[in-house]
């Protein structure tokens, strides 16, 4: 009985769709490098494979707060678009404004409870009901490495610990090569950061620090000896890094001319736009002292509320798009990441984003999969772009000193 209803259900939602013709969809996202452009080509190509019209609405800057500022004045001026890329509790705060769209019927009939994680429903649901669709899951505490540097200064294995990693970065300066890519944006900062205080601190502090915002573990001696390992990271990083953007730094482990980057597997897009090769060209491994845990970032699209009969059923056909298996396999090829999507095969995927799964999977289990800060996923927006802007300012300037660079973290936490 219970399988006739859904079937009903399914082919009530069809029959809704069938009924509104080709429509348009505008997109709005910040995928604009090598890798990311690829892996929204995919999306369009299907849109567009359905009959509907693709209105790209790219905002370039990586890490979306350019993005987030133009879609705040196109929400706020009436004219929202059909799909947002936006994520973790920033979702939550766009449906509590009564812009977005319930997609509930599309979820059920196509059983996304079944097919999502616990962790990352849960993120795409406001008061229950779905607002949001989820595309991949990045795992944010990734070293990379780049072989040609790496053999030319003599490194023989990725560091495991920070005592490896500083090991391994005198020998990339003595080699003449740039030790640490680096760019120059806050997000860029935390990036690294949140890896360190959770290579540093491990888990359970980086959840009492980091997302729980707990004014004793912000203050303690291990919030200080992550704040020293982060500004020892710095001395690494060459002249060059301020303002520079994040696939820049993943360009300069391409060439050859850096030994490492911390960064989200956002920069394998790159490496494999470039045609390398992971574990030949390039290696994957857990930022030190982090294998045993996983930041994750989910990447997700927001739907508005939309009048048009057409552009709802676009809007409806991208949602269900963007959770089909097809486009999850090969928009995470792409793109760097793993699906999200329950069930999928893994054959065509590289032994890093293996790992990402096994990971991920893991870690679930063993209480150490944590939602990464500097990507969006765990504290409020306004206190987490206060955060980063302390922990920029201390990355920037050598003069402010590591007991008032955790007096004015601290601080920025208790922004609302
Ligand atoms: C997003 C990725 C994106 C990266 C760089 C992250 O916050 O989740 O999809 O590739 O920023 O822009």
């Amino acid at each position: 009985m219970w399988k006739l209803t859904k079937v009903a259900a399914v082919a009530a939602v069809l029959a809704a769709s069938a009924s509104a013709g080709a429509g348009e969809v505008e997109v709005l996202h910040y995928w604009t490098s090598g890798g990311e452009a690829k892996s929204v080509a995919e999306l369009k190509k299907i849109m567009q494979g359905k009959g509907h019209t693709w209105r790209d609405f790219a905002v370039a800057g990586g890490g979306g707060d350019s993005a987030m500022t133009v879609l705040k004045s196109r929400v706020i001026s009436g004219n929202p678009p059909s799909a947002a890329q936006t994520k973790g509790p920033a979702i939550q705060e766009w449906a509590s404004e009564g812009v977005l769209a319930n997609m509930d019927a599309l979820a059920k009939a196509e059983k996304w409870d079944d097919l999502l994680p616990k962790v990352v429903a849960d993120i795409m649901k406001y008061k229950g009901a779905y607002v949001a669709a989820p595309v991949n899951v990045h795992r944010v505490n990734w070293m990379w490495g780049s072989s040609e540097a790496l053999k030319k200064a003599g490194v023989a294995a990725m560091p495991k610990t920070w005592d490896e990693f500083f090991a391994a970065a005198d020998k990339l300066k003595a080699a003449g090569l740039v030790p640490v890519a680096h760019g120059g944006q806050n997000w860029q900062d935390f990036t690294t950061f949140e890896s360190v205080v959770l290579g540093v601190g491990g888990p359970k502090f980086y959840q009492d620090a980091l997302v729980k915002l707990d004014d004793k573990a912000l203050n303690s001696d291990t919030m200080k000896k992550s704040l020293e390992t982060f500004r020892r990271i710095k001395s690494y990083t060459d002249p060059g890094a301020p303002g520079r953007d994040w696939n820049l730094a993943t360009a300069m482990l391409i060439q050859g001319k850096a030994g490492f980057q911390l960064m989200g597997d956002w920069a394998k897009g790159e490496f494999l736009a470039a045609n390398k090769v992971p574990g030949k060209d390039f290696m994957c491994a857990a930022a030190p002292g982090t294998t045993t845990s996983y930041t994750f970032n989910v990447d997700s699209f927001i739907l508005f509320k939309l009048k048009d009969a057409s552009a709802q059923k676009a809007q409806s056909d991208l949602a269900s798009s963007i959770m089909s298996p097809e486009f999850q396999e090969v928009f995470n090829l792409n793109k760097g990441s793993i699906p999200v999507r329950a069930g999928q095969k893994m054959d065509k995927f590289d032994d890093c984003a293996k790992a990402s799964a096994k990971d991920f999977a893991d870690t679930a289990k063993s209480g150490s999969l944590l939602p990464s800060v500097a990507h969006g996923m765990a504290i409020a927006p306004a206190t987490e772009g206060a955060i980063k802007d302390a922990v920029s300012q201390f990355w920037n300037d050598d003069k402010v000193s590591v007991a008032d660079a955790m007096k004015k973290i601290a601080t920025a936490a208790k922004t609302k």
